[in-house]
């Protein structure tokens, strides 16, 4: 190991294995029953891994569903949180070396150390090094939200709608999908459940805001799908007003479900349309996408990422940078109310 690495760090730990059987969703009050701060040795880079000194560490919804026991892969007690961040490769084992020196934004997998800590361990295939003229704050996000945004948008694409229906409208993920679309001319019929989000979305381009919450909201909903028929919903609420929305829409019409923002499943009153109107039901992962999709596909899409933020077409917005040495206190009430941006920490 370099001389200059310290032999402990401080990071905010997972306390359980494995998963809980909770649905409580992102939601968190207190850190307590999940996580907690202390000293831990820095972890040493195998094979095929890079060690990080980390600059910001996000926090997504898939961390705090992770951190509850309630996300697609299993916790390990003892190991730093944090799925995704910015930082500057340090040390490296077999196959890393020429990362040493390099800012990255990195995603850290199942047998990593996470990027809520003074130090992350990450694949050399989940690090990217970056460009100089991207700023930390939008290198910490560049994997879990605008690859998302990019493989979903690419489906909005081959529906040949000339609209989609997007749910949690206001959420960072579906603010870089409106750019996209705006670059194509595909019409977003955005979804909140507040009034304040309307006029933001609106001049991000979104043809049709409709907060949930009112009380024509249906009528309203039905209306536009029917002169705009989008084929594609996407939909990180999955709700009953995403049934809702699902039934009013026409033949083949897709309902995609990449988040789980609501705490109880819809019950599905029109389940004849699966069978007599081509209608599907499906997920999106983007661990899985990133399995399958060819090596040269995912290239080009982090390219296009980076440059989208380097020209200013695409931002990450941050509502607080909280430091590590005090996130276990002050993270839920940054995290809490009305969504503004990205919450990070910073080690
Ligand atoms: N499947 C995948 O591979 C994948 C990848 C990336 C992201 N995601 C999912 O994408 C979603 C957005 O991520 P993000 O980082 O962009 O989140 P974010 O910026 O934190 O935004 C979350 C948004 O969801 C809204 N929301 C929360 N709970 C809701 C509920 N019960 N009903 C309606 N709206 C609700 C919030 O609205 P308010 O402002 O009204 O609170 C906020 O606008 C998350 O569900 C995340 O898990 C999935």
């Amino acid at each position: 190991m370099p001389t200059n690495i310290p032999d402990t760090m401080n990071a905010l730990l997972l306390l359980h294995d494995g998963y809980s059987q909770t649905q409580e969703g992102p939601a968190i009050d207190t850190l307590e029953p999940y996580l907690e701060y202390r000293e831990i040795e820095v972890p040493k880079p195998g094979d095929g891994q890079v060690l990080i000194k980390v600059t910001l560490g996000n926090i997504n919804p898939s961390d705090l569903h992770f951190i509850k026991g309630e996300y697609g892969q299993p916790r390990r007690a003892g190991v730093p949180a944090g799925f995704e961040g910015v930082g500057v490769v340090v040390d490296a084992g077999k196959g890393g070396e020429a990362l040493i020196g390099k800012r990255v934004a990195f995603y850290v997998v199942a047998n990593g150390s996470g990027a809520w800590a003074n130090y992350a361990l990450s694949d050399v295939t989940s690090c990217i090094p970056l460009r100089q003229d991207l700023r930390d704050e939008d290198g910490a996000t560049i994997f879990v939200n605008p690859l998302t945004a990019i493989a979903m948008f690419d489906e909005v694409k081959k529906s040949k709608a000339g609209s989609f229906i997007m749910t949690a409208a206001a959420s960072q993920l579906c603010k870089l999908i409106a750019g996209l679309a705006k670059e194509e001319g595909i019409k977003p019929i955005s979804i909140v459940r507040r009034d304040e989000q309307i006029d933001y979305l609106k001049s991000l381009g979104s043809a049709y805001v409709l907060n949930s919450t009112s009380p024509d909201f249906a009528k309203q909903a039905a209306k536009i799908i029917r002169d705009e028929k989008p084929r594609i919903m996407l939909d990180a609420v999955a709700d009953q007003t995403s049934e809702i929305l699902f039934q009013a829409m026409p033949n083949r019409a897709r309902w995609m479900v990449y988040g789980k923002l609501a705490t109880e499943a819809p019950q599905l009153n029109q389940i004849g349309q699966l069978i007599f109107m081509d209608k599907t039901i499906e997920g999106f992962w983007l661990v899985k996408w990133i399995r399958n999709t060819p090596a040269k596909q995912q290239i080009e899409a982090i390219a296009k990422i980076q440059a989208l933020f380097a020209g200013g077409q695409w931002k990450t917005d941050i509502s607080a940078i909280v430091p590590l040495s005090s996130a276990f206190d002050d993270l839920p009430s940054a995290l809490s109310g009305i969504n503004a941006g990205k919450v990070m920490i910073r080690p």
